[in-house]
């Protein structure tokens, strides 16, 4: 029999649709009532909620993309790791650390079909189970097929998904790494840091001539973030049987919304056999244990330079998430929960 329970939670809320890029006044902090966990459910005291530009496509109104908008009035949700803090399954006890889509709030009712139990000392954090490494293995294997000695070029080189994916296509055997960002500091952090062969800001003039000059070979593989002009020139650089692993869209996402002019002449496409690959992450779960194990390697022998940024509190969440598609941060975004 379980007790039932009733407390509140701190969540925020989509309190207005924007038209364009969302403002922190679309957003508000709320305290909801919570009751429960009923039978097969679990009650989650939230540790750390990630920060995911892809958010922003449902907060505002993108048209064609496969998840609803969230709901006026309603909470926001996200991926987030937290504590079973009440069970109404014996199999996930008080204690266990589960990985869920329910963030955006301090505290969680969830059915236990939709959490994942995680090992509390595979990591050092907690928050290291929210990062993107997954969708840049996947991307990089399953999708790009990549190759040992391939050039690889990945977009948004010092945020949290291609950092990772820059990082990796290196340990996978890549035979020259070159990433874009935003500004002289991440180029300098990606190659300094991370350990990118080359890299280029991408306003620095025409993507498709700076990628030239890094990449005279041209390239085999583009692990790309963000559309738009980056995925034209990654097209017209990329050598016969290229492969593009098409992840995420920061430039409409950056936009507002406003739809890109996307991949543009498709001729050089059927030319030189391009194979252009959209995925998510949630196509490749099969290989969560695969690069799990390999992630802790990796680590244990000092080769992955993870950065993370904590925000603390529920309350800054919106912020810090703006913020971040801005470019304000390096790697990954969490925010801590405080209560
Ligand atoms: N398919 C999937 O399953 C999956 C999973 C995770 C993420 N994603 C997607 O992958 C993308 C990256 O996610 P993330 O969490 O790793 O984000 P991130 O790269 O850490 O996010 C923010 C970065 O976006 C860059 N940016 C903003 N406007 C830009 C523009 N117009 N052109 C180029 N870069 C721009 C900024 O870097 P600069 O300062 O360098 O401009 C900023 O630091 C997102 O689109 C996300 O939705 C997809």
């Amino acid at each position: 029999m379980i007790e039932t329970i009733a407390r509140t939670t701190g969540a925020i809320q989509l309190i207005s649709r924007p038209a364009g890029f969302p403002e922190p006044a679309d957003f508000a902090l709320v305290e909801l009532p919570v009751t429960g966990p009923g039978p097969g459910q679990v009650l989650i005291r939230n540790l750390f909620t990630a920060l995911d530009p892809g958010m922003l496509m449902r907060i505002g109104d993108y048209p064609g993309i496969p998840m609803p908008p969230f709901g006026i009035g309603e909470p926001l949700s996200g991926d987030a790791i937290g504590e079973v803090v009440l069970s109404g399954d014996e199999a996930l006890p008080p204690g266990t650390l589960v990985v869920h889509r329910l963030g955006w709030r301090d505290y969680a009712v969830a059915d236990i079909a939709t959490v994942r139990a995680v090992d509390a000392d595979a990591y050092d954090s907690p928050s290291t189970h929210l990062g993107p490494g997954l969708v840049a293995y996947a991307g990089l294997t399953a999708v790009a097929g990549m190759r040992s000695g391939d050039t690889v070029f990945v977009s948004s080189a010092a945020g949290a998904t291609g950092g990772l994916a820059g990082q990796l296509a290196r340990l996978l055997g890549a035979g020259r790494v070159i990433g874009s960002a935003g500004s002289a500091a991440k180029v300098a952090y990606a190659v300094g840091e991370l350990g990118f062969d080359a890299a280029f800001d991408y306003h620095d003039g025409p993507v498709a001539d700076r990628l030239r000059a890094l990449a005279p070979d041209g390239i085999d593989v583009y692990f790309d973030t963000v559309g738009g002009e980056q995925l034209r020139a990654a097209i017209e650089v990329m050598n016969p049987g290229g492969r593009v692993a098409l992840c995420g869209a920061l430039a409409r996402q950056r936009a507002g919304g406003t739809p890109d002019t996307g991949p543009g002449d498709l001729l050089p496409v059927i030319g030189k056999r391009l194979t252009l690959r959209g995925f998510t992450a949630f196509d490749h779960l099969h290989l969560a244990p695969e690069y799990g194990r390999r992630l802790r390697e990796w680590l244990a022998d000092d080769a992955i330079v993870r950065t993370e940024t904590i925000v603390d509190g529920l309350a800054n969440a919106p912020r810090a998430l703006l913020d971040l598609v801005r470019g304000e941060y390096r790697g990954k975004v969490v925010v801590r929960h405080t209560r």
